[in-house]
């Protein structure tokens, strides 16, 4: 459990990193109205995918997921607000690459970028920050 946490924690970076670089890609593509692809999009959504994972194990496990605990921030958090964004966040990654798959040139770069930034945004917000007082630290 305490190995899975320190994955989980650790693999964030690498999800961020990932999509970070995907939306700048995206962009960059988009105004050049490139005709190719970037493995960078699907290394993105495998990292978030893997992170989704270990996350639905954590969900299984971990103390701090407890619906008798609502009235609780740090509970809260953990058992609803870091799961359904997270959700959602993948959701969005996911019919990003799916539907830029079928595209191509700008229309495919501008999908990812649209999607992507998107989905980017709600995993910032949804995770447990250190200065957000929720236990958790900065690995
Ligand atoms: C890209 C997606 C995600 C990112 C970046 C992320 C990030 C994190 C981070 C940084 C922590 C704090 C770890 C620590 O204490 O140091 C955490 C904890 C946790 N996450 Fe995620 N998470 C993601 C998706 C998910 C999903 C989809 C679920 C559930 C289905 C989930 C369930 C949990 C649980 C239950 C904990 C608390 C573990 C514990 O300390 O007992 N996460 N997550």
């Amino acid at each position: 459990m305490n190995m899975l946490i320190h994955a989980h924690s650790g693999l964030r970076y690498v999800v961020l990193g990932l999509l970070i670089a995907s939306v700048f890609v995206a962009y960059s593509k988009w105004q050049s109205n490139d005709q190719g692809d970037s493995k960078l999009y699907l290394f993105a959504m495998i990292a978030a995918h893997t992170q989704l994972l270990i996350g639905l194990i954590l969900f299984s496990m971990s103390p701090k997921v407890d619906f008798s605990m609502m009235g609780n921030a740090l509970y809260r958090f953990f058992t609803v607000e870091h799961t359904i964004m997270m959700l959602i966040a993948l959701v969005l990654i996911t019919m990003g690459r799916v539907r830029a798959k079928k595209l191509t040139g700008a229309d495919k770069h501008r999908t990812v970028l649209y999607f992507y930034s998107l989905g980017l945004i709600m995993i910032l917000v949804a995770i447990p920050w250190p200065f957000r007082n929720l236990g958790a630290g900065w690995f």
